[in-house]
């Protein structure tokens, strides 16, 4: 029997945060006991918004050292650099061919770039580069050309799952049952973690409690938490509350039902909360954050796995996409 694939990726465009680790990185370290999984850093889709050569090199490590202090064993796991297999150019042109134009003009970041400037009165594609109009042709790409059956992520990327799965079905239904149609593997109690702010935690939005930073930067991010304005005494609405909903995925089920009380009855300060949220978060990522400052300290060390990653990613890749362009009428 054919052993099931998980696959996922993590762009490097910004520091990774909590809601990349409980949305996808431990969703996907849990599938590795069953699953054979690939797991890689997708700096090519950073590309669409990341432009400086340094912050992009900086990034692409972050997020590798990222990976490896959440847990993952590049012995188990392929972990590779999406730019280090080059294959999955060749199958984003396939895919594009296949891909109906309306498909991507209805793809949530595109159509969220044209909103902004339809909003402000300018012509609908400004500043739209053809890298983020192609982004879900290439993340299909990413998927398919290995294969995988599961794939973990956060909500957010739930409409790019079911475009993969469009032009995997498109594929197979012209040439036969070639590729995998993908499944996403969205984890109900955590797939859209709220930012400091409330909204999505994102590195779009600048509102992210960061993973691996010292204690003094990640306690200035919790004391950041948007909340009401209501005093000590008064009483307050857990659900309603962001600070409360972060606290909730820290908190052990006793204390968090004394806090809901208090909550209610009042007399529990935002303050005081967000100090026991910190020290909840400080001591949640302190064995993680010694790893990972050991391999940031060491980025030769990172490579290196990456580059053993590549090489077990591109045979995967060259046996696939093989078949694919045998499938297409191009075998060679
Ligand atoms: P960001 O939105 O911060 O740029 P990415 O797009 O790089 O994050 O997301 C990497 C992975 O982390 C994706 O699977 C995404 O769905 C997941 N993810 C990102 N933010 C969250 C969140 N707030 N809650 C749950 N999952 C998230
Ligand atoms: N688009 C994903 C994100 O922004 C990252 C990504 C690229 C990805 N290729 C992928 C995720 C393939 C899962 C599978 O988070």
């Amino acid at each position: 029997m054919i052993q099931k694939i998980a696959l996922t990726g993590i762009k490097p465009s910004g520091t990774p945060h909590i809601g990349n680790l409980m949305g996808a990185i431990k969703p996907a370290l849990e599938l590795t006991k069953q699953y054979r999984s690939l797991y890689f850093i997708a700096d090519y889709h950073a590309l669409t918004s990341v432009r400086d050569k340094a912050l992009m090199q900086s990034q692409i490590y972050e997020v590798a050292a990222t990976w490896l202090a959440a847990g993952l064993d590049p012995e188990e796991s392929i972990f590779y650099r999406q730019s280090d297999v080059p294959e999955v150019f060749e199958l984003t042109w396939i895919l594009a061919c296949m891909a109906p134009k309306g498909l991507l003009n209805r793809a949530h970041s595109y159509k969220d770039s044209v909103a902004k400037n339809l909003e402000a009165q300018r012509d609908p594609d400004f500043g739209i580069n053809m890298g983020l109009y192609n982004y879900p042709v290439l993340m299909a790409a990413d998927i398919i050309l290995y294969g995988a059956h599961l794939v973990p992520v956060g909500q957010d990327q739930k409409q790019h799952i079911e475009i993969a799965r469009d032009l995997a079905q498109a594929f197979n239904q012209q040439y036969g049952e070639i590729l995998v149609v993908p499944e996403p593997v969205i984890n109900e109690s955590v797939k859209t973690i709220p930012g400091t702010d409330g909204r999505k935690m994102s590195k779009s939005y600048n509102n992210v409690l960061p993973l691996y930073v010292p204690s003094k930067k990640l306690r200035q991010a919790v004391m950041q938490i948007v909340t009401d304005s209501k005093g000590i005494e008064e009483s307050k609405d857990p659900e309603t509350c962001n600070l409360f909903q972060i606290f909730k995925l820290f908190a052990k089920p006793e204390r968090l039902e004394e806090v809901k009380l208090a909550y209610q009855s009042g007399g529990l300060g935002y303050g005081t909360l967000k100090q026991e949220l910190f020290d909840l978060v400080d001591l949640f990522v302190s064995p993680g954050r010694a790893v990972y400052d050991q391999y940031i300290k060491d980025p030769d060390r990172i490579d290196h796995i990456l580059k053993l990653g590549a090489h077990k990613a591109r045979a995967i890749a060259h046996h696939n996409l093989a078949a694919v362009r045998q499938a297409i009428g191009m075998a060679r």
